[in-house]
């Protein structure tokens, strides 16, 4: 069954589009990155989801069910903007706030719970406007994750944070897919970093899904190659063709793919007669991948 699953969504601001016709469907279990540039509809489409905009057209289904029904709605979480914190209270007495709200039956009990989720448990006493940006950050996926939802939905949460912030969210978010079987949705225009986490991607381009595919296959389109300049291009292709196999010529210069030795072939080179005047190893991950995706839609 599937977590999410939209036909169609459309949504007009002042009759611009920011949503036209989105398909997107998400796996339940999975960790799908929601990849897009700025005004690409990301947030406006997880707006949707959560009831926080109304859509002018189109299907929104959670957990097979319509998006409206109470029975799913409380099942969802979500973390977009901020999660309006007051600066003055502690991190225990904002998620208070928050559960009582949500009328949750043990509330302090539940309150732990997210807090060890999100490593803060030794900070619950702190005041939110004593936290670093990273910490905040955690404290709304700890509001999200109040009342147990299927869903979480978390609108680019790894904005602004440093390398060890990013690595913290990362294994929170593992955590939380592993550990408590939820599935999340989570924007980003960071690739690089959803790549180490996704399991499903979503590409989105001026309210549309250009593309949705698995990590799986991701990964079979992204290939380690090595380019290299030397005089004879045609020649230096032809004998690494023989030894290597997948070798072409591109943008002068010739790549070998999915061999990643410099050292091999330029030996390799030097014993055929040919001076190696440039060479680099080089990957086609989600960034480049995502690149030239988009760059092909443009030039259509
Ligand atoms: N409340 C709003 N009023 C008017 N225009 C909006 C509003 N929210 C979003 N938009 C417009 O809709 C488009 C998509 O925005 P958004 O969903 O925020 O994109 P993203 O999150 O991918 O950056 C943008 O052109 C944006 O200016
Ligand atoms: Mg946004």
């Amino acid at each position: 069954m599937n977590a999410i699953e939209i036909r169609g969504l459309t949504k007009s601001f002042r009759g611009m589009y920011a949503l036209n016709g989105l398909d997107m469907t998400v796996p339940k279990g999975a960790i799908y990155g929601f990849i897009g540039e700025n005004g690409s509809g990301k947030s406006t489409t997880e707006k949707l989801i959560c009831g926080h905009l109304v859509a002018d057209k189109g299907d929104i289904k959670l957990f097979g069910r319509d998006f409206t029904d109470a029975g799913v709605r409380v099942r969802v979480g979500a973390l977009i903007e901020n999660a309006g914190c007051f600066p003055g209270s502690s991190v225990y007495q904002n998620l208070m706030m928050q559960a009582i709200n949500l009328g949750l039956d043990n509330p302090d009990e539940e309150i732990m719970r997210v807090l060890k989720i999100v490593r803060m448990e030794d900070n619950a006493a702190l005041k939110f406007k004593k936290c670093s940006l990273g910490m905040k950050q955690r404290i709304g996926i700890a509001m999200a994750l109040l009342g147990d939802p299927a869903l979480l939905i978390l609108d680019e949460p790894i904005n602004g944070l440093d390398t060890d912030g990013m690595r913290i969210m990362r294994e929170i978010l593992v955590d939380i897919t592993k550990t408590y079987g939820c599935t999340v949705l989570i924007s980003s225009h960071i690739l690089g970093e959803l790549e180490k986490i996704s399991t499903h991607y979503g590409i989105i381009r001026e309210g549309r899904m250009v593309q949705e595919l698995t990590a799986a296959e991701m990964d079979s389109r992204a290939r380690v190659f090595v380019s290299l300049k030397t005089k004879d291009l045609d020649e230096a292709a032809r004998l690494l063709q023989k030894k290597y196999g997948n070798v072409r010529i591109e943008e002068g210069y010739v790549r070998v793919y999915d061999v990643n030795e410099t050292e091999a072939i330029v030996d390799f080179l030097i014993e055929n007669g040919h001076i190696v005047s440039e060479i680099k190893k080089n990957k086609i991950g989600l960034e480049e991948y995502y690149i030239e995706l988009m760059s092909r839609k443009e030039s259509k």
